[in-house]
């Protein structure tokens, strides 16, 4: 109600509201009152079955009674709860308020459960298995749409579970993602490579990196070309993680495998981005889900690298 600009709907609601339970009032009365139509007998005239007839009777009091008390409720919750147009009711309660005091318990009772865990380490909130099935509820909550509900990601979408990172793959490095979100860059490079014979070169040269498949003959024509990438992937094409820039010899592929999906990339370039995640979750929160995507991929590891 309180999203329009007049109070015309308000007041036409209430109306309708009003004059429907008055009207309710009024026929129960005017049936209490109505008389019988056919005299004598108290029947109505109607006959089923050959001797099933229609009586007129008042209504049990009882019923009566039941009607009434339910229109005197309709009074007493209208001025109690919101109900009749914009008018709030005495008791100010709102869905959305009582939702945000469900809210706020529920927080309260595991606050001192995030005290904890933001009290340790990284490393052991990942080897602590409350923590980290709370981590995986909030990864399922926040995370799960875009890396998968068992984090391996797809095109585009990095797996967290493998020791592969665009960037440093620390706690410190996940907290920051989480709270920061990223943008992978890359330039398009098929002018800085050359003609297009150069650029299928230098994919083939890249498949070479990881022991793909490829043309041993033209990956080595790629070979010198592959300096306009180095500066980013390094000149072993192990990436730089400080860059963000992807490890080309893992045979990972976030952009897909293959001599075309390669050239597709030197050709387009990309920009890849994970929005900012920090207005979703607590610090607190951003802490367990570092600390379980840390785990994922250091399972039982007790250090950090
Ligand atoms: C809207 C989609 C989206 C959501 C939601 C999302 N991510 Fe991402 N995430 C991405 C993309 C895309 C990248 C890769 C960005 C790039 O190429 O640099 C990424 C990258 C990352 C990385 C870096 C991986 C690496 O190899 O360095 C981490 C860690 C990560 N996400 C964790 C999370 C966590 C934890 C959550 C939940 C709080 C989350 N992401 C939610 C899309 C998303
Ligand atoms: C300015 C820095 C920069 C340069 C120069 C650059 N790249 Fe990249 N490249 C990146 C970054 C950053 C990514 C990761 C994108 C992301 O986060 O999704 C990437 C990703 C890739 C990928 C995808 C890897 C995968 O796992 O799917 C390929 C293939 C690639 N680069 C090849 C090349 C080649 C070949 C060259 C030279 C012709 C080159 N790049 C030059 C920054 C660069």
């Amino acid at each position: 109600m309180s999203d329009f600009t007049s109070n015309f709907w308000a007041i036409y609601v209430s109306g309708i509201t009003i004059v429907s339970i008055l009207a309710c009032l009024l026929l129960l009365w005017f049936s209490g009152k109505a008389k019988a139509m056919t005299a004598s007998d108290n029947t109505t005239g109607h006959v089923w079955d050959g001797d099933l007839r229609e009586m007129n009777n008042p209504l049990p009091r009882w019923w009566a009674w039941l009607f009434v008390i339910t229109i005197v409720f309709a009074f007493v919750y209208l001025a109690l709860y919101p109900g009749l147009g914009s008018y709030p009711g005495k008791l100010g309660w709102t869905s959305s308020g009582q939702h945000q005091a469900e809210v706020e318990k529920g927080n309260a009772e595991v606050a001192p459960l995030y005290a904890k865990f933001s009290a340790m380490k990284p490393e052991d909130v990942a080897n602590d298995a409350q923590a980290m099935a709370i981590g995986e509820r909030l990864f399922m909550n926040t995370c799960a749409q875009c890396h998968g509900s068992d984090a391996r990601g797809n095109k585009g979408f990095p797996n967290l579970t493998d020791k592969d990172w665009l960037g440093a793959g620390t706690p410190e490095y996940i907290k920051e993602t989480i709270t920061k979100g990223r943008i992978g860059m890359m330039p398009p490079m098929a002018a800085a490579v050359g003609t297009a014979e150069d650029v299928k070169n230098v994919a083939q040269y890249v498949l070479s990196l990881s022991g793909s498949p490829h043309d041993s003959v033209q990956a080595a024509l790629g070979k010198p070309k592959f300096m306009a990438c180095a500066a980013c992937h390094g000149m072993d094409g192990k990436g730089i993680s400080a860059i963000g820039s992807a490890n080309l010899t893992d045979d990972i592929w976030l952009h897909g495998y293959g001599e075309a999906a390669i050239i597709a990339m030197i050709n387009g370039g990309k920009v890849n981005q994970m929005p900012a995640q920090a207005d979703k979750l607590t610090q607190a929160q951003i802490h367990v889900l570092a600390s379980y995507v840390w785990g994922l991929s250091n399972k039982g590891g007790a250090t950090a690298k």
